[in-house]
């Protein structure tokens, strides 16, 4: 099948996030159906997608469908399609922890599926998803994915076994840098900034330096020492950082994040 009609199972936060970097990529047939028709109806409103009225008719009308429920809701949301799936179909799964070989056991042995794992900042187009195929997913269906999710952000496609170290990094991440920026802030405040102008320095300049790290493609270590001069205002915040040891507690910020991901697999 050439053409690609997708069908979202579920059109929820992170649907609703992905839906409206389709429908700015020019994507135009896709659909939704959610059990709690307020939510398809507020997207369908919002985006112009084709509202569906079951799970089984997501699987008639779509060759790509993106299961985007709650990690929970997935196996019943497989329940519903089994006996609808067949090979023109490639299943999407964005939930949190659940393996590709999970999704066939409970779909097709033989069913292609990816695993997708955006973040949150795919709410406003600067998403990091990580996008892993699983064991009868073809070339051209990674392809696909890959182009589906760069339309909320950067994409990365890694191996399975390397979700939960991603999960760590770029899933929880967001959350650490939200806590850098508060503590940033707060560190202006109390050198006299209004709340709200600490904030907008400290969120800028975390963009800023994202961007640099990504368009110019220095390590982060260099560019460190681009912006530092000997016995100047920067070197005298990095000594601060160093003596705090912030380096050694965000490798272990992201360790005990991988940790945890294991953990709630069994
Ligand atoms: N939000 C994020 O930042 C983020 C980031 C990475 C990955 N994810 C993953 O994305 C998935 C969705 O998260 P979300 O935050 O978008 O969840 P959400 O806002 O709760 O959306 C899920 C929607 O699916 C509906 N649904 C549940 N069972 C269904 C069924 N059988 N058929 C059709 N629709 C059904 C839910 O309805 P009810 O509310 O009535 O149950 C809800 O409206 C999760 O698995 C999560 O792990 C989310």
């Amino acid at each position: 099948m050439n053409k690609t009609t997708i069908g979202f199972i579920g059109t929820g936060r992170i649907a609703r996030a992905l839906i409206a970097g389709l429908v700015r990529e020019s994507y135009n047939d896709v659909s939704g159906f959610d059990k709690d028709p307020a939510a398809s109806e507020a997207v369908s409103h919002e985006f112009g997608i084709a509202l569906k009225t079951s799970v089984r008719e997501i699987a008639q009308t779509a060759d790509i469908i993106i299961l985007a429920v709650k990690p929970y809701q997935i196996e019943e949301v497989l329940g519903e399609l089994q006996g609808h799936l067949g090979t023109e179909h490639l299943l999407i799964s964005v939930a949190a922890g659940i393996t590709s070989e999970f999704i066939r056991t409970h779909s097709r042995e033989d069913m292609r599926v990816i695993r997708v794992m955006p973040n949150t900042p795919a709410f406003v187009g600067e998403g990091m998803t990580v996008i892993s195929g699983g064991k009868h997913a073809t070339v051209e269906d990674i392809a696909k994915a890959k182009k589906i999710f760069s339309a909320i952000g950067r994409v990365l496609v890694l191996d399975e076994s390397l979700m939960d170290a991603a999960t760590a990094v770029s899933g929880s991440g967001p959350a650490y840098m939200f806590s850098i920026i508060a503590s940033m802030a707060e560190g202006g405040v109390r050198c006299g900034l209004s709340g709200e102008d600490a904030v907008t320095l400290s969120a800028q300049t975390m963009l800023g330096a994202a961007k640099m790290v990504l368009d110019v493609k220095k390590r982060p270590e260099d560019l460190i020492k681009d912006v530092t001069t000997p016995g100047g205002t920067t070197e005298a915040g990095l000594k601060e950082m160093d003596d705090h040891h912030v380096r050694q507690a965000m490798i272990d910020t992201v360790r005990a994040a991988a940790d945890r991901s294991i953990e709630l697999k069994k």
